[in-house]
């Protein structure tokens, strides 16, 4: 059978997927909007082949452990689907820091529900494909389609799929990623989903989200950037709210520091926010325009290790280039 390659985006969430309603199925309790990110990219080759007696999988030059049964799950669905049985050779590289809250799981599954459906010989519509990437990683459904993405709260596994709302070109927006520190997050998103249900202030929050991804549609639509800003930043601080009421804490020193830098900046009259997700690593939205500016003030502070600036993305895609 032949190998297939694809290169799938991360993608940020403005309002964010947090806490499942159906756990195997990695349904959510709460829809979400999020959009691909451009510079945030993993690359999968997959094969199938006969002579292989167990599934191989290689990620950022690793063979893994760790990661390799969720990924193995991943294969068997897919074997499933396609009736097939043969062993998979997987190979995967990010060109972006692994586990820090940059989504890898998202761009990561994205691109082997594609590459491995291909190289299985199955013909998977976008939408079948993002219900079975949401299968590895919830919000690797919205890193199948392109641009700003939609992933509604259905019941229902057949209805549960990332759609485009937006395409890429629709608003010039960038978001400016401040990588504060390589080392991996402690509290994986898995867990994080099934802590927070138990807070206190989980219902709250999940009473507020119809309304939220309402408004975010509207802002986006109408390109109105302070007040999209202004709700992205109040849902970040909601999500670490519900985090740290479940004892989670993935702020560090240096996330604390920069977020606290960014009201400043505004007040200066640079028109940026800060989003976050489950890591370290912050998030800085602000218009196209002003992304070179946010880029230089971000490379000025020492705790800032790297910078990448991402625009509104296609979603995942074949590839010619195979990594093996
Ligand atoms: O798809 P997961 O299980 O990695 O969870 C993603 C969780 C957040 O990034 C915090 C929110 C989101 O919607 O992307």
């Amino acid at each position: 059978m032949p190998k297939a390659t694809s290169i799938a985006p991360t993608n940020i969430a403005f309002i964010k997927y947090m806490g499942r309603k159906d756990e195997a199925l990695r349904l959510p309790e709460n829809a979400s909007v999020s959009m691909c990110l451009d510079h945030l990219l993993t690359t999968t080759t997959v094969e199938f082949s006969p002579t292989l007696t167990l599934d191989s999988i290689t990620i950022n030059g690793e063979q893994e452990d760790g990661e390799a049964s969720r990924v193995i799950k991943h294969l068997d669905r897919i074997r499933k689907l396609a009736k097939i049985d043969h062993r998979a050779k997987v190979v995967s590289q990010n060109n972006f820091p692994t586990g820090t809250g940059l989504s890898s799981s998202s761009s990561g599954f994205a691109a082997l529900t594609l590459a491995g459906c291909k190289a299985a010989g199955l013909d998977l519509n976008q939408r079948e494909l993002s219900i079975l990437a949401r299968q590895g990683s919830g919000s690797a459904c919205r890193s199948v389609p392109d641009g700003f993405v939609e992933w509604g709260d259905a019941d229902t596994s057949e209805e549960s799929y990332g759609k485009t709302i937006f395409a890429p070109d629709h608003w010039d927006i960038a978001d400016v990623v401040a990588i504060v520190s390589t080392g991996r997050k402690t509290v994986k998103s898995s867990t994080a989903h099934q802590s927070v249900v138990d807070g206190p202030y989980y219902r709250t929050r999940i009473n507020r989200m119809a309304e939220k991804v309402q408004r975010c549609k509207e802002l986006i639509l109408a390109k109105d950037f302070l007040s999209f800003g202004t709700l992205c930043e109040e849902e970040a601080m909601d999500l670490h709210v519900i985090f740290m009421s479940a004892g989670i804490i993935y702020l560090t020193p240096q996330s604390l520091e920069l977020i606290k830098l960014v009201p400043q900046w505004r007040a200066e009259g640079l028109p940026v926010y800060f989003t976050l997700n489950t890591g370290q690593d912050v998030h800085l939205l602000c218009e196209k325009k002003d992304a070179k500016v946010v880029q230089d003030k971000l490379k000025g502070l020492d705790f800032v290790r790297e910078v990448i600036v991402n625009e509104p993305g296609k979603g995942a895609r074949m590839s010619a280039k195979h990594l093996f």
